[in-house]
């Protein structure tokens, strides 16, 4: 049996960025993943593929669409399906290489395979060449989520799949029909929309993005159908099957008409991934949604086994599993660690993008909290005017009484980056006047934060 100081089970976000911080601080550490390439999810069908055809797709509309207004005039526009889907694997094929060079610099030991919990401090690895027992004083899972599924789709993984199979789709489809008007629906919606398929997503509830400001979400929508999506809400689907004879997909949603398409992208949530790990081997603790239960410094209920990321409740996003992965490790190191999860920001990387950090405008509602609202279109902002991008706002919640910024919600260009000030302000508790009172360059899309930031006190300059 290897005995390791930490064995981490699982090789994404969460867990290979809770192996390096652990052989940064000294133990030595194995990861146990069974896919070939590390980086989990996000590197492999997650984040950094879609984020890579969201970049090909946009420059291929506004190739077609939008060079004109900057006088440049371009011949015949073509899609090369096949390069942009080569080129999103290129990116991923670099990144997912870049983390085994991490794991070589760190001297962290990675093996290949399923790694099941096997007793206190043991891991049974089940690889290409059998079975293999290893042991650690301290366990980390970091075994991340898959796609939810819904009662009535048949899956064939083709036509009706999740967004795996909407990463690396061979054709455009000519109707593609999205379930769930969420972070997954909206980013490959948008990619294949762009792309020339006729997009239809169905939502459950009456809104898209929930938890998103609401304000917020409900520009984007109209933006959203501007760009050709269309949006069914308060649509229920109860079903989905390819057809053969017909050769046609058709979605079944509550009280109206089946609908035709050539494929099915589902995205309606993602489920941790707990099953066959053997927690129960140890009893180890799960939630009734199937997330392991852990205290403030990621302890499960079995002695020496931590969890981290999608596999524990909070939100699936990769970068809160990178933060519990350092925070779990130098808890286990020095006995202190600390996530603040009201300042995890969240973003949707369509056009324009969607950033949020803190409360939204319906939470203090609901809440009761007194608050200031300032808000900034990007119509006003001279580098988005240059940018011939101006659809959007930012907009700042803030404390009535302390003038505390609560929230930050922005729908505009480049709002995933713009959104990283306000969470940096958030962190170290700024007032919007500190935000405000700060010297942002001219011209940048990031004096619209500045000047949203003046409106909570009605001093906007530049409105
Ligand atoms: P989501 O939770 O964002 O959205 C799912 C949507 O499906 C919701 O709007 C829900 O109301 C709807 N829905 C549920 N049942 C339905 C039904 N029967 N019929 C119609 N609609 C239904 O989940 P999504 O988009 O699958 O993404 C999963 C997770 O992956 C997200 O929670 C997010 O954390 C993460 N993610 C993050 C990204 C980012 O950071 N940019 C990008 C993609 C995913």
């Amino acid at each position: 049996m290897t005995q390791h100081d930490l064995i981490v089970i699982g090789g994404g976000p969460g867990g290979y960025v809770a192996a390096i911080r652990a052989a940064q601080l000294g133990l030595n550490t194995a990861c146990v993943e069974k896919e070939s390439r590390l980086g989990g999810t996000c590197l492999r069908i997650g984040c950094i593929p879609s984020k890579a055809l969201l970049e090909s797709s946009e420059k291929f509309a506004e190739t077609r669409q939008k060079l004109t207004e900057h006088g440049v005039k371009v011949g015949s526009v073509e899609l090369d399906l096949a390069t942009m889907l080569r080129r999103k694997e290129q990116v991923v094929e670099i990144l997912c290489k870049g983390v085994d060079g991490l794991f070589r610099k760190h001297k962290i030991t990675r093996y290949l395979g399923h790694a099941r919990l096997a007793g206190s401090g043991k891991v049974s690895l089940t690889g290409s060449g059998g079975e293999q027992g290893l042991s650690a004083k301290r366990i980390i899972i970091a075994a991340g989520s898959k796609p939810a599924s819904l009662p009535g789709i048949e899956f064939d993984g083709d036509r009706i799949g999740t967004s795996t199979e909407a990463l690396s789709y061979s054709e455009v489809p000519g109707r593609l029909v999205v379930i769930g008007g969420g972070y997954i629906g909206l980013e490959l919606g948008s990619v294949w929309n762009r792309l020339g398929s006729k997009v239809t997503v169905l939502e459950f509830l009456d809104r898209i993005l929930p938890g998103t400001d609401s304000e917020l979400a409900g520009e984007a929508l109209n933006l959203f159908k501007k760009q050709g999506i269309e949006f069914r809400l308060s649509s229920r689907v109860i079903g989905a099957r390819f057809d053969k004879s017909r050769g046609v997909c058709v979605v079944e949603a509550e009280g109206a008409e089946p609908l035709e398409c050539d494929r099915v992208l589902l995205a309606v949530g993602r489920v941790p991934a707990t099953q066959d790990l053997g927690l129960e081997s140890i009893g180890i603790e799960l939630d009734s949604k199937g997330h392991i239960t852990v205290d403030d410094r990621f302890r499960t209920s079995a002695e020496g086994v931590y969890a981290i990321g999608d596999c524990i409740p909070g939100p699936m996003l990769a970068h809160k599993a990178e933060d519990d992965g350092v925070a779990c490790v130098e808890g286990i190191v020095t006995g202190y660690c600390h996530v603040d999860y009201n300042l995890v920001p969240a973003v949707i990387y369509t056009h324009p993008e969607i950033a949020a950090v803190g409360k939204t405008e319906d939470q203090l509602r609901a809440d009761g909290t007194p608050y200031h609202k300032g808000a900034f279109p990007f119509r006003a902002n001279g580098r988005a005017r240059t940018l011939a991008d101006v659809d959007g706002k930012v907009k700042i919640l803030a404390d009535q009484m302390t003038d505390r910024v609560l929230g930050v919600h922005i729908l505009g260009p480049r709002a995933g980056d713009l959104i990283a000030e306000a969470a940096a302000a958030m962190t170290f508790g700024a007032s919007s006047e500190d935000i405000a009172r700060t010297c942002h360059a001219h011209p940048t899309l990031a004096e619209a934060v500045k000047e949203a930031a003046l409106a909570v006190d009605g001093r906007t300059i530049s409105l």
